[in-house]
């Protein structure tokens, strides 16, 4: 899959003129200025933060969404300064505006760009109506951690995933023009390493050899950079004893020098005081410096720079030229946004046909977004058959808590729950029987009696569980990632009542249901699936739609097993099934022993409970001849592969059908599979079609053992299939 270039990011040379042109009239003050984002959340706008904008102290406003608040500093800043510069607003639109799309792990699910690229065009044109220029998305940090409540946010765990649906938001964010109107600046972020946090807990160090950093983790940040993403924010986090704040290697070597980043750098909140708090600076002033010098363009809602820069540039310690570099490049964005020729908002932008149309973006990325993990044949059900349906839980009827975390402007007055979904479906005449058995996921009661009644009454039960919104997102994290709660116990016991059981997962994160999964029939897994969540899994509940989601991420059968994912290295001695003991095999004073020697938990064994790319639907899926163009292919040849997919079921559904290799001998050692590519197809019962792929040269490449890219000759292996464990394989051999 190409990546294609979305958005122009040389700034052409008659506006490079107008940038030097300002930068030479501007004072220090007012340079320093325009890299000082200040929050502005308020009510109203106070008199020191209309002085402060009327003096040219303040480049960046965050979290002001009143359009008319918006227009009125926009104006100070334009009419009233010295040099008119507007500002750039920017805020947290992060899966939808008033109307909320899935969380971002949850449109991941649909590896459907499409839709991706759809839900941050929807969510742009609102935000801009509301004054917003500049997001803060996407968040590209490579999850292999669900312990960390942030993997809400982030597009899984493969680096190839993550970088076509980054690219596609970063596409639906920026349009076509950054100047059109809708289109608003994307923010790659947390450039880098965040989501290795150690432990899963937010914020705390995270340490990446850097040929791990090459392949894995900087990889999605490349692409969207080369696709024209015209901001990047730093990391709260230390990597490898560097804070990314203050990491010259990172923004200066790796994003200015080996990438060509044009746009401007932003750290995140207060991160560069925080440099400080790191023990990487003594003080504010020092940080400010180590930030400045990095490459931080601007400081986000801290005062270091504006407290300090001034003093350092007169003391010699930080050159104008840093300075005069770090704003020509915010003035470079501000210009490609049009905010020179076009400072105000039109609030009129978003009218009541583009939130229908937000509406409809919704129920779909919803509906791609969910995940069937497991049917016994219970779903779809049919409306004619069934006449009493038990639908029971916290999640099942809470407008507010399917929306997921990093809502700010998300309105749950417009969502459709899962009883609302339900209700509008079914035909006239059935019964519902609603009871929210639990408070919240984390009631302990245990006494579920009107539960079991209403599920004794019924014809089937479908339980809406999980985790609320809060559960997951910035410092969100959670050590024990099971259904929390007594909705473990609630199962059972809505099981003893041996009606079929639906469990809908709504959680931000994957959760561990290895006690569940055997006891539930059918199993949704829909993460926080936005404002219309309710109404897309009564699509797929009754049939209207088949499931087509696949995991974006591995789901471990025990917390003890993270972090596990897909493209891990060999090792030395590899999982193997036959090797493998379990403990309550092990007899008393066994001796030591070669047996089970390999690459497992005694209490585990190796496998996840769900592989990184699976997913069912209605229907079943057949894969047979696979073939490779070429044997033995010349590095720098592209290699064309292609394997043929039946429906062999009832149902006409989706199949996201994937490619993966591994590159068996490396100057550093490879991962045993590798997402190299994904396409969708429809088919209907009976029906073949044979899906192909190309390999690129590019595409078999990867950092060396000098972290430069070298494409190696050699085994390759390829799978196609229907999730990372398929087995139908073919190879090549790569020769010079
Ligand atoms: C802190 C978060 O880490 C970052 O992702 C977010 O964009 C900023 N705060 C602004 O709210």
């Amino acid at each position: 899959m190409e990546l294609t270039k979305v958005v122009e990011v040389e700034t052409p040379d008659s506006i490079k003129t107008r940038i030097a042109d300002l930068v030479r009239e501007m004072t220090l003050e007012e340079k320093i200025g325009q890299m000082c984002q200040v929050d502005a959340g308020l009510d109203e706008i106070s008199a020191s933060l209309a002085d402060n904008v009327r003096a040219g102290n303040i480049g960046s406003v965050i979290n002001q969404v009143d359009t008319s608040l918006v227009n009125e500093l926009q104006k100070i800043a334009v009419e009233e300064s010295r040099l008119g510069i507007p500002l750039i607003f920017g805020r947290d639109v992060i899966h939808g505006f008033s109307v909320v799309m899935p969380i971002p792990l949850g449109q991941a699910a649909s590896w459907n760009p499409e839709v991706v690229e759809a839900c941050a065009k929807s969510a742009a044109s609102e935000a801009a109506a509301h004054g917003v220029n500049w997001t803060f998305a996407p968040m590209l940090d490579i999850s292999r951690d669900p312990r960390w409540g942030r993997i809400a946010e982030s597009l899984g765990e493969d680096p190839y995933l993550t970088s076509i649906l980054g690219v596609a938001m970063t596409m639906g964010f920026q349009g076509e023009r950054l100047s059109d109107t809708g289109s608003i600046a994307a923010c790659a972020k947390h450039f880098v390493g965040y989501g290795a946090v150690e432990g899963g807990v937010d914020y705390s160090t995270t340490n990446i050899p850097e040929n791990e950093l090459r392949n894995i983790y900087l990889k999605p940040f490349h692409a969207v950079i080369d696709a024209g993403i015209c901001t990047v924010m730093t990391s709260f986090c230390d990597l490898d004893g560097i804070p990314a704040t203050g990491n010259e290697f990172l923004l200066r070597d790796v994003l200015r020098g080996e990438w060509g980043f044009g746009g401007f750098v932003v750290s995140d909140w207060d991160s560069v005081a925080e440099l400080a708090t790191h023990g990487f600076a003594e003080n504010k002033s020092q940080a400010a410096y180590e930030a400045v010098v990095a490459g931080v363009s601007m400081e986000m809602a801290g005062n270091a720079y504006s407290s300090h820069l001034a003093e350092l540039v007169a003391n010699g310690e930080v050159s104008t030229a840093i300075i005069d570099e770090a704003v020509s490049h915010i003035l470079a964005v501000k210009f490609q946004l049009g905010l020179f020729d076009n400072p105000y908002t039109d609030a009129g932008i978003f009218g009541e046909s583009e939130h229908q149309q937000a509406l409809h973006i919704a129920r779909q990325a919803a509906l791609e977004s969910v995940v069937m993990l497991k049917n016994n044949s219970v779903l779809p059900i049919s409306r004619h058959g069934t006449k009493r349906i038990a639908v029971i839980g916290p999640l099942a009827d809470d407008s507010y808590e399917q929306l997921g975390t990093w809502i700010f402007d998300g309105n749950p007055e417009f969502s459709v729950t899962g009883l609302d979904g339900i209700c509008r479906t079914v035909l006239e005449g059935t019964e519902i029987n609603y009871c929210r058995a639990l408070e919240t996921s984390r009631d302990k009661t245990t006494d579920f009696g009107e539960a079991l009644r209403l599920a004794e009454a019924s014809d089937v039960v479908i339980l809406f569980l999980g985790e609320e919104s809060i559960l997951s997102g910035e410092a969100h994290c959670r050590a024990d990632i099971s259904l929390p709660g007594s909705q473990e116990e609630l199962v059972r016991q809505i099981k003893s009542t041996g009606k079929p059981v639906i469990a809908v997962i709504m959680a931000g994160r994957p959760l561990v249901l290895t006690s569940v999964i055997d006891q539930v029939d059918g199993l949704l897994y829909a993460w926080h699936p936005g404002t219309m969540g309710g109404q897309a899994l009564a699509d797929i509940i009754f049939g209207d739609a088949a499931p087509s989601g696949k995991l974006p991420v591995t789901m471990p059968r025990h917390g003890g097993q993270i972090p596990i994912y897909y493209n891990h290295k060999n090792s030395g001695k590899p999982p193997n099934q036959e090797m493998i003991v379990h403990i309550d095999e092990i007899e008393a004073k066994t001796p030591q022993t070669s047996l089970g020697m390999c690459t497992f938990h005694l209490d585990e064994g190796y496998l996840p409970l769900f592989p990184f790319g699976f997913g069912l639907t209605y229907t079943t899926f057949a894969y047979a001849n696979i073939e490779c163009s070429a044997t033995q292919p010349k590095v720098g040849d592209v290699i064309r592969l292609s394997a043929e997919v039946t429906n062999t079921g009832t149902h006409t559904a989706t199949e996201i059908v994937q490619l993966y290799v591994r590159d068996m001998v490396g100057s550093v050692t490879r991962p045993v599979r590798e997402l190299k590519g994904f396409k969708r197809v429809i088919l209907e019962p009976g029906q073949t079609q044979r899906v192909h792929f190309e390999l690129s040269a590019h595409d078999l490449s990867f950092y060396g053992r000098k972290q430069k890219r070298v494409i190696e000759a050699g085994e390759f292996r390829v799978w196609i299939g229907s999730d990372s464990e398929a087995d139908l394989e073919t190879s090549f051999r790569l020769v010079q």
